[in-house]
This record gives C-alpha cells, structure tokens and sequence, in this order.
C-alpha cells in the first residue's frame, strides 16, 4: 500500500497500488527519526486519512497483534505471516522501518498450546516458534521485543517473576531460551526485554524495576544476547513519574551496556480534569517528566507511542472515561491534529535532516 504524495498532501490519502508501485515522485515529508507508532493492517485499510499521519509522522512502526501467537499461529501446524507481510510492506512502500512485538508473552497463546505437556514439548514449540517467525524477517526488522512482561504486576521482591506456559515446564530459563532462539536466526535484530509500570515512584513499580534490572543483569551475566530494555511508558496519568530513580535506572542499564527505548508510550487521561487544554497539558508534561528521565543519560533512538491518533487507542476501550468525554492519550487527536504530546516527542526525537 503506497500512499500518493499528491492524495497525501490532501490529507484524503489515497491508497494506491500495491508493492509494485514505484517510490512516491518526491520524497517524503520530513520525519521524525526515531519516531514511530503501534498500528494494525485493519487500521491502515479502512482509514487511509490515518494512514498518510502514520506516512508523514513516524520513521517506524511496530504491529499491534499482526506478529503475536495468537495471529501468527491459529493451528500447531500453521504460521500466518499474511498480516505480518502486509505491515512490513506498508512499512517498506513509504520508506519507514519496522520492529517486531512479541516473541514470548504469558497473554493471548493460542488454544493448541494447551496440548504442550512436558518440558521438551514445551522447549521445542518455543524454538520452533521463535526460529520460524524471526527467520522469516531475517534482515527486515529493526529489533524485536523477544520476552513480554516477564514480572508480575503484584511483585514483591525483585526476584519474582511472572508464571506463564513456558515457565511451568521450563522454569526462569525459558527466557534464555527464547534470546538465544533469536539470535540464532537473525544475528542483527537488537533484542529487547520488553516491561511496563517501572516508570513511577509509589511501590510495587521501584520494585518491578529493581525485578526487571535483577532479571536483564542475570541474562548479561549467563552470556545470553540481550541488547535493549524496552519501557513500554504505558503512562497512567495519576501516577507520579519517579524522575530520579528512573534516570539512574536507566543509566545503570546503560552503563551495563545495554540500551533503552520506549517503545509503546501513551498517557492514560482517564482520571485527569476533563477540560481539553488543561489535560492535554497535563498528560504532555507526564510524559515529558518520562522522557526526560530516561533521557538524562542520554539520548533515545527509538521512541515509539502505542498508536499515534487518539481515533485508533486500546486506552479509550480500556479505561474509558466515567464523565464519557473521549480519552486523549496520544500525539494526535482524533481528527488528526497534533496536540501537545506531540511538541512533547518533538524535544525527544530530532527531526530528519
Ligand atoms: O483478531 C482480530 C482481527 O480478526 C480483527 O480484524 C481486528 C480488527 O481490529 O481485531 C483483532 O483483534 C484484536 C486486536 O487487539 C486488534 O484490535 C484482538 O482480539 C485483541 O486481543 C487485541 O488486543 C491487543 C492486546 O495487546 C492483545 O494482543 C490490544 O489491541 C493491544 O493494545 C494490546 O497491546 C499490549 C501490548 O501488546 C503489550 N503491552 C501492553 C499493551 C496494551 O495491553
């Protein structure tokens, strides 16, 4: 799918063609590098005024569910790239990269893994799943968030870690596995170890970040080829930002040799004033405070938001707002204008030359 310059620069993008199409006449709009955003192929298809805002804002995307069990792998004997293929063409077709999410996750396996019952059944489905998907993008992905979510949300020490069908067979080292799988198979995917609710100060979320760097340091120690910790920034808006103990954070991971990107960040509004101006000011400044943390040990190379307009975002079906004024918990509103958050990822991620 290649969006037209001419239709683009209308705003009523329109979708032409297919990969055969030749590059757009002129190039693209100025990007943002570093910048990208969650979409889904279903999105993309049915609201092309949507898809020119992913074209001339984001320089990456990454698939909301197009690369997870769940889409990949409806029978034990099947891999469906189909949704896969056509996002990272989309990507391709308008000069944008794209990043993969999620190898190993506790959430959403298919109903066949129920089938798994012992602990070489289970390593086998794991490596298999992991070398067949990861091979398949051999060379065309970016990174990929390997394991999802491995700490749980009621933590307590840092050496809790979440349970999930891969651990009841294999214990903690199916995480190993798993990095190991997909270095194997594409040698220059960054690796990531991909978190949430490690950005604010109130416990358990010190905790969950001292569990994530327990975790990401036993994997560097056993050798296993970790490169990036993923901060999801899912920003819950009532939640103070821990601005000191995530800036240290942050740099301890850096100085151990790994880097950091934010790779699903939105700001949760449902709790905040319901006037316009004042909440798109205040879910801006929580990010900022997010950002500017994380940044203060250097800069960030990939910031993606988890979705880019508040027409497409998984925050107004799960945490809608009690007064039903529409949630706004991205870069653009739902007419597709910028707000406030947007100036906000401007300061984070320098324009392209
Ligand atoms: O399967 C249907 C597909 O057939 C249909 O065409 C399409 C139309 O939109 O919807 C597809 O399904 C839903 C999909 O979202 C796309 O909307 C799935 O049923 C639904 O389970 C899926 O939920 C996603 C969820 O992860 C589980 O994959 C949410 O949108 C997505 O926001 C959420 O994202 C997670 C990250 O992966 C990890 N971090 C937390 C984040 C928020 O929970």
């Amino acid at each position: 799918m290649l969006i037209s310059r001419r239709a683009f620069t209308s705003g009523a993008a329109a979708v032409v063609g297919s990969a055969a199409m030749a590059a757009p006449s002129v190039a693209p709009r100025r990007r943002r590098a570093g910048y990208g955003a969650a979409v889904t192929w279903f999105d993309l298809q049915r609201d092309v005024e949507f898809a020119a805002s992913v074209v001339e804002h984001c320089t990456q995307i990454v698939p909301v569910y197009e690369l997870k069990w769940g889409t990949l792998r409806p029978r034990r004997d099947v891999f469906d790239f189909d949704l896969g293929d056509k996002l990272l063409g989309f990507a391709t077709e308008n000069q944008m990269t794209m990043r993969g999410h999620n190898l190993v996750w506790y959430y959403g396996l298919p109903e066949w893994t129920k089938e798994i019952s012992s602990a070489v059944e289970a390593e086998r489905e794991l490596v298999k799943h992991i070398d067949a998907v990861v091979s398949h993008y051999r060379g065309r992905l970016t990174s990929w968030d390997v394991v999802n979510e491995p700490i749980p949300d009621d933590v307590a020490r840092p050496s809790d870690r979440r349970e999930c069908l891969w651990s009841r067979f294999l214990g903690q080292r199916y995480i190993e596995i798993a990095y190991r799988a997909a270095a194997a198979a594409d040698p220059q995917a960054r690796l990531v170890l991909n978190e949430y609710d490690v950005e604010f100060a109130d416990n358990p979320f010190p905790i969950k970040r001292a569990a994530l760097k327990q975790l990401a340091f036993g994997l560097l120690d056993a050798g296993a080829p970790l490169h990036v910790i993923g901060l999801q920034c899912h920003l819950n808006g009532g939640e103070p930002i821990d601005i000191e103990g995530l800036s240290r954070f942050v740099e301890e991971l850096r100085l151990a040799g790994l880097d950091v990107y934010v790779t699903e960040l939105d700001v949760n509004d449902q709790g905040l004033p319901a006037p316009m101006d004042e909440r798109d000011a205040i879910v801006a400044r929580h990010a900022n405070d997010a950002l500017s943390a994380i940044t203060a040990s250097g800069p960030l190379d990939n910031l993606l938001t988890w979705g880019l307009s508040d027409r497409h975002s998984w925050i107004s079906q799960m945490f809608p707002r009690h007064d039903g004024l529409p949630n706004r918990p991205l870069p653009l509103d739902a007419d597709l204008r910028p707000k406030a958050l947007m100036s906000t990822l401007d300061r984070f991620t320098h324009a392209a030359a």
